[in-house]
């Protein structure tokens, strides 16, 4: 993980001193085009959305038909766990305070087979409330020095050191406020390079093919698909509040915590942080990272649709806080650091703020106002909260502290009133 953080570092860096001499892409806040963010509330026929039902019925099944087909790609079809290995159940860990569970789930279909572990650490006096949900970037061994936790496969040939992302996972923290965390490593799922012959996609190939489809899954709805199927675990856990997992990334896994929130709305909330371009941030800002360097440095990440957007981010028909508005009515965290402008923090706020009108029709106000940006280090909360920390890419204690906080007030107080509206 330290490696990888070196490396996104350090092209975070490099990109930061030199992004504004990538064509096309924008440091400077005077320097963003005029663009008009696509109306939520109106459908393709026209019709002006005033309640839920309009919203539910006709206008959010066509948000999500159109990022589906144009941007993240459809799921080929559809594939559940075919078994579930318990491989590690130890109510000692973490110097005695949580329980370890160490889970395979394996898939197949069309004679292929893939194994997936997802870890977890969960209090041991009663259910996690709630638990967070997410991938890591270079194996569970990283997110903890706890020597019983199972290496990852070697990923790009290297194996990453024991611990080495622990300052990302606060497990101890985590677990002493009541919650629980469950986590995967990315790369079993769908690899994170430009080469679809391994993960998760092989399963559903027909004969002789090779890649998915112009309009199928890139890796950012793999992993959300992943995301998906390890809910489908922890509904089943006895030592989890099913009806309570908060699906969590960072960075790129943050673009693919947001698309399994928008896709599963058994996910009880979503947290996104530093998601960036095809998270949470407005593409028609184009400010940072920009969807044609997307297209060209991680095409695998979205499906072909997508790439004849690349440098035309004023032809989008959508936009990223159409994302957003699909997590409505549930809790949404959209959190940002104020050194990170690769990402675009303002545009991962204002792509909030207009999310709010879906969560209005619901009844909701998110306190978010477009024409202010908080400044950082002062978190704004509600169903939609935000917060821009002080520093660099990363998700560090801060961070959690806020998503627990969060986790658990909206929890108590706007899901159950949610609950009683249904
Ligand atoms: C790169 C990429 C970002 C991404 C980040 C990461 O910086 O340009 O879009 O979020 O890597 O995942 O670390």
């Amino acid at each position: 993980m330290k490696k990888l953080l070196l490396f996104v570092n350090l092209w975070l860096v490099f990109s930061n001193t030199l992004f504004s001499q990538v064509p096309n892409t924008i440091s400077d806040e005077a320097m963003v085009p005029p663009y008009t963010v696509p109306e939520l509330l109106i459908s393709q026929g026209g019709k002006p959305i005033k309640n839920v039902k309009d919203w539910e019925k006709i206008r959010r099944p066509e948000v999500l038909a159109l990022l589906e087909q144009e941007q993240y790609g459809k799921i080929p079809g559809d594939l559940k766990i075919s078994e579930i290995k318990i491989l590690d159940n130890d109510d000692q860990a973490l110097g005695g305070i949580a329980i370890r569970k160490q889970v395979m789930l394996t898939f197949r279909m069309n004679g292929k087979e893939l194994s997936v572990e997802l870890l977890m650490y969960l209090p041991k006096e009663k259910k996690s409330f709630p638990t967070f949900l997410g991938y890591n970037f270079a194996g569970n061994q990283t997110v903890n020095r706890d020597t019983t936790i199972h290496f990852a496969k070697a990923w790009n040939g290297t194996v990453k050191e024991r611990g080495s992302a622990s300052e990302n996972w606060p497990a101890e923290m985590i677990i002493k406020s009541g919650c629980g965390v469950a986590i995967m490593y990315y790369w079993d799922i769908a690899p994170d390079k430009n080469d679809y012959s391994t993960g998760v996609y092989p399963l559903f190939y027909s004969e002789g093919q090779t890649k998915p489809t112009d309009d199928e899954w890139g890796a950012l709805s793999a992993w959300a698909w992943g995301l998906s199927r390890a809910l489908d675990y922890l509904k089943n856990d006895k030592n989890v509040d099913g009806n309570h997992v908060f699906v969590i990334g960072h960075s790129r896994l943050g673009k693919a915590a947001l698309w399994a929130g928008a896709t599963d709305q058994r996910f009880a909330g979503v947290i996104s942080n530093c998601s960036g371009c095809c998270g949470a941030a407005l593409s028609k800002r184009v400010f940072g990272e920009t969807i044609g360097f997307v297209n060209g440095r991680f095409p695998r990440w979205t499906c072909g649709n997508f790439k004849k957007y690349s440098d035309k981010e004023d032809s989008l028909p959508f936009d990223q806080h159409m994302v957003l508005s699909l997590i409505a009515p549930r809790p949404l965290y959209v959190a940002s650091a104020s050194e990170d402008s690769w990402a675009d923090p303002k545009g991962e706020y204002l792509s909030a703020c207009y999310a709010s009108s879906v969560y209005a029709l619901y009844g909701y106000k998110s306190g978010l106002n477009p024409e202010v940006v908080p400044q950082p280090d002062t978190p704004v909360s509600g169903i939609i909260s935000h917060h821009i920390r002080s520093g660099k890419h990363d998700i560090l204690e801060y961070d959690w502290k806020q998503y627990i906080q969060f986790a658990q007030s909206t929890i108590g107080n706007l899901l159950t009133k949610y609950k009683e509206r249904k």
